[in-house]
């Protein structure tokens, strides 16, 4: 009887090195040398996608975020960190032009609306997303402005030193 068991499991344990030989997935040398890397923006239906994600550490993702003039475009900032938006908010807000970042920057941070955007710079911005805490996502259309470079920040108070980044508009 011993020797029946044991010749079953002698058996199965070949049985399960054969399967095993054969799920071995065959050697291709050279197959996989393509890379896929993926693209910062996709375009689709003439509708640029862009996405920015912004975390603890308050930095975005990106410094810079290529288009086309008159493109539309479909922005999501999403805040991959934990913290709440009352301590570590993060919003995406596109300066106009001739706006200064620096004085706009100041302008959020010396009127300290950690929700929304201060009345004051609402004509220096052409676009922007809600304030955001961590987890949470703000999906905005907009058509790119006439080509140049934009600069977009995050108008938490003093967030615009870390978080500022370009939009190349060609
Ligand atoms: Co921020």
């Amino acid at each position: 009887m011993k020797k029946l068991i044991l010749f079953f499991a002698t058996a199965l344990l070949i049985s399960c090195g054969n399967d095993k030989k054969e799920e071995k997935p065959s050697m291709k040398i050279g197959s996989k040398t393509e890379k896929k890397v993926s693209p910062s923006n996709s375009s689709e239906d003439g509708v640029v996608t862009v996405m920015i994600t912004g975390n603890d550490q308050m930095k975005f993702n990106k410094s810079e975020i290529r288009v086309k003039a008159g493109q539309k475009v479909k922005l999501t900032l999403r805040h991959i960190g934990k913290l709440d938006k009352n301590v570590m908010g993060h919003d995406w807000a596109l300066l106009t032009k001739d706006a200064d970042m620096d004085s706009v920057g100041r302008a959020a941070t010396l009127d300290g609306d950690k929700e929304g955007i201060p009345e004051d710079i609402k004509d220096k911005l052409i676009v922007y997303t809600k304030m955001l805490g961590g987890g949470e996502s703000d999906t905005i259309e907009f058509d790119a402005p006439p080509a140049g470079t934009y600069t977009y920040i995050c108008t938490f108070p003093a967030h615009y030193m870390t978080m500022n980044g370009k939009l190349i508009v060609e």
